[in-house]
């Protein structure tokens, strides 16, 4: 329970709503993160297919830069050098294993979707910060005593955009140093999309949901806590991380950004849990349908709604249940909503029955993987 907060239905924490914010539609704030970045230069690119093309170091696609790599990495030309995406994104299996936490918690996912914009070889920190700024605060009217920023902890030159710039007070910026222990660069404050390949120090954009949600500033020894959640992570790609763990410098600095569909709305819409902006309650509600459950608040539905989402969008994107890698992912990931369907007295097969719900909700973001 939050700290001195007035709590949910079911003892949620609750977020404090921020009166005069324009309530969004996850498919609104999508298109208009597109289109910011389309008016500031930017090539809107398609999302790519969440199966790695020709990358034996990543089970799934996990962020908007991985269908950008070799272009960060000097080995590919594109026409544009500004880029931006909602791209659909996978962590499940491998690195980021957290299956059993789905569901139960305010915002793991199996899927999500990243909004991003990039950078190849063309504007740095002193643009890729303004930005973002301007369209949390300008765009979609965040309050900006709401908003804190972290940096690498050497990075003086992300600090003093901020800083002088920008004019955030010093309070809430805070260096993140690496951890303790850790070798250097191992911090959160550092981004790499895999053990190898493309990396960079990150300046975070984090959104307190106030003093009614337990948890600390960024940095704090309650950091893990769930009133200060970031919400846009802004990579300064510098380095290409060798086996060994040499970091050769890449051919240009580049921008890498991503920002959580899900988590932006839960701000947007004034809620504390990813499960309760409009996109997941239209698949709650039809997984309350298709199980006939009058479990209303169990965890069960966002289950079902998280993993609907994954298993429809890796079988378009040719993955097929299996016994290893990829498709035993998948295949765990549908035994698990099913089992959970069950646990809510569905004994007949009704998983299937959600992908008409889930194309309304979200096939016209991604007209590449309707039939
Ligand atoms: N690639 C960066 C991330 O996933 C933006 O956080």
């Amino acid at each position: 329970m939050g700290k001195g907060g007035v709590n949910g239905p079911n003892g949620e924490p609750r977020a404090e709503r921020t009166a005069h914010l324009p309530i969004q539609k996850s498919a609104e704030i999508r298109s208009s993160f597109l289109e910011y970045f389309k008016s500031k230069g930017h090539t809107i690119v398609a999302s790519s297919s969440l199966v790695p093309g020709n990358d034996p170091t990543l089970l799934f696609v996990n962020s908007g830069m991985v269908q950008f790599k070799d272009v960060f990495l000097g080995k590919e030309k594109r026409p544009y050098s500004r880029a931006t995406t909602s791209q659909r994104s996978v962590r499940a299996g491998g690195k980021h294993n957290d299956l059993e936490n789905v569901g139960y918690t305010a915002r793991h996912h199996t899927f999500f979707e990243m909004l991003g914009n990039f950078s190849f070889g063309d504007y740095f920190k002193k643009e890729a910060i303004p930005f973002a700024w301007n369209l949390l605060t300008q765009v979609y009217k965040l309050p900006k005593d709401k908003l804190w920023v972290t940096v690498y902890h050497t990075d003086d030159e992300a600090y003093d955009i901020w800083a002088k710039d920008i004019g955030v007070p010093a309070e809430r910026i805070v260096r993140i140093g690496d951890k303790p222990g850790g070798q250097k660069f191992q911090s959160d404050n550092f981004w790499q999309m895999a053990d190898t390949g493309p990396c960079g120090p990150c300046s975070e954009i984090f959104y307190d949901h106030g003093p009614g949600v337990e948890g600390g500033p960024p940095g704090s020894p309650d950091a893990d806590g769930d009133r200060y959640i970031e919400i846009w992570n802004l990579v300064f790609m510098q380095f290409n991380r060798d086996e060994k763990g040499v970091m050769h410098p890449l051919p240009k600095p580049s921008v890498d950004t991503g920002m959580g569909l899900e988590r932006i709305a839960a701000v947007l819409q004034g809620v504390h849990s990813n499960y309760e902006i409009d996109l997941f309650q239209d698949l709650i509600k039809a997984a309350i349908r298709e199980t006939g459950t009058g479990e209303r608040a169990s965890p069960s539905l966002n289950v079902i709604a998280d993993h609907i989402r994954a298993c429809s969008f890796l079988i378009v994107d040719g993955v097929i249940p299996g016994n290893e890698g990829r498709g035993y992912v998948l295949r765990r990931i549908i035994r698990r909503a099913i089992r959970h369907g069950y646990k809510l007295g569905q004994k007949q097969p009704f998983f299937h029955k959600l992908v008409a719900d889930l194309d309304r909700a979200m096939g016209a973001a991604y007209p590449g993987t309707r039939p």
